[in-house]
This record gives structure tokens, C-alpha cells and sequence, in this order.
């Protein structure tokens, strides 16, 4: 990540509700997590949303997350969703929380990480692939708005 001495990476709390809910407003035009479900996860122990503020005029504020879903007895993280503010990008914010969740998947287990994206989202397809994640299945039109996806998965290796 670059210009580390500004960002910070925490896991995100109820308290953050209301800035995650601006940037996931402000990054999706489609298929938005609503102020419910975003509250729920929050507070759930099988979903782990993360996020990274950026430190401007003395002041910290949101400025990407991720989240990441586990299910009891499944061997796969899936990665729900990621954003990174408009501002922000093009600085390694994404790919700091794409190792940050990789690293989190492992400790927990898993072999598989999953996600699913619009086949028309090149940024973050080249972003997933950057990573070594691979285009397993084309999800006709899976998006609210007819758009089709890709579902992309990564088997994890232990280190050597
Ligand atoms: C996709 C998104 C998360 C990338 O965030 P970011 O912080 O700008 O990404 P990073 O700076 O960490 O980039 C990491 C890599 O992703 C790829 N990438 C990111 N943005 C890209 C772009 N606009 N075009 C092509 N490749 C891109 C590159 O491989 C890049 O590596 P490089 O800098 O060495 O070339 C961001 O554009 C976003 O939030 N978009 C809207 C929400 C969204 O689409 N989320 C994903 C849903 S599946």
C-alpha cells in the first residue's frame, strides 16, 4: 500500500454504519447493501468486514472496504463485496485489502476464496486476476440490473 504513514486497516464495527453506507452509495450503481443488511453484517460473526481509512486534514475517514463471508462447516471465504472511494484509487487500497482477506481466509481454514462480478467490470476484474483468481462460471444476468457476472475463484496454498 502505498502512502502507508495515512492509511489505517481495522475491522469495521457498527459505529461505522453510516460512512460505509455513503461509500457503497457513492461505488454501486447497482445490487447496493441497504442501511438493514449492512447493520446485519456488521453484527454477525461469519461475515468480517474490514475497512481502511485515509488520514486528510487531521481527520480519518472511510475510504475502502471489504467484506468477507464464512459459513459453518465450508471451506470457502467469499469475498462479498469491495469498494474503494473514487478519490482513492489507483493507490493499492483494493490490493491491500484483497491480501488482507486472503491472509484472514487462511487462519481460518479455508481452501477457497469466491466472488462474484459483473463481466463488464474491467478495474476489478483485472484486480481479481491480478490475484490469481479465475473465471469458474458466467452468472446470466445475476445483477439487479439484468447485467450478467463472472463467479471467480482462488485456491489457497499454504506456504512451502
Ligand atoms: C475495483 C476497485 C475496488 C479497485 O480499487 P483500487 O484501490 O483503485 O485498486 P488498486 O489501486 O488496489 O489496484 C490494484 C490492481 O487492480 C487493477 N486495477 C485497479 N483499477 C484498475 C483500472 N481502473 N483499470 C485496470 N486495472 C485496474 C490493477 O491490476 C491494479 O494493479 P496495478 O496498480 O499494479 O496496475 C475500485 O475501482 C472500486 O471500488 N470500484 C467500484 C466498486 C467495485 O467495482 N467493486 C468491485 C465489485 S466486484
Amino acid at each position: 500500500m502505498r502512502n502507508n504513514m495515512t492509511l489505517q486497516l481495522r475491522t469495521a464495527s457498527v459505529d461505522d454504519l453510516e460512512p460505509l453506507l455513503q461509500l457503497e452509495q457513492s461505488c454501486f450503481d447497482s445490487d447496493q447493501l441497504g442501511r438493514v443488511n449492512l447493520r446485519y453484517l456488521l453484527q454477525s460473526p461469519t461475515a468480517h468486514v474490514r475497512l481502511i481509512e485515509q488520514l486528510t486534514h487531521d481527520q480519518f475517514s472511510v475510504v475502502g472496504y471489504s467484506i468477507g463471508l464464512t459459513r459453518a462447516n465450508s471451506k470457502i471465504w467469499r469475498i462479498y463485496s469491495l469498494a474503494v472511494a473514487a478519490q482513492a484509487r489507483g493507490q493499492g487500497i483494493a490490493a491491500r485489502l484483497i491480501e488482507d482477506s486472503l491472509i484472514r481466509a487462511k487462519q481460518l481454514g479455508c481452501q477457497t476464496v469466491s466472488l462474484e462480478v459483473m463481466t463488464t467490470n474491467t478495474a476489478a476484474l483485472a484486480l481479481y486476476r491480478r490475484f490469481g483468481f479465475e473465471v469458474t462460471d458466467l452468472l446470466a444476468q445475476y445483477y439487479e440490473n439484468g447485467e450478467d457476472g463472472y463467479r471467480m475463484r482462488l485456491t489457497l496454498r499454504e506456504p512451502n
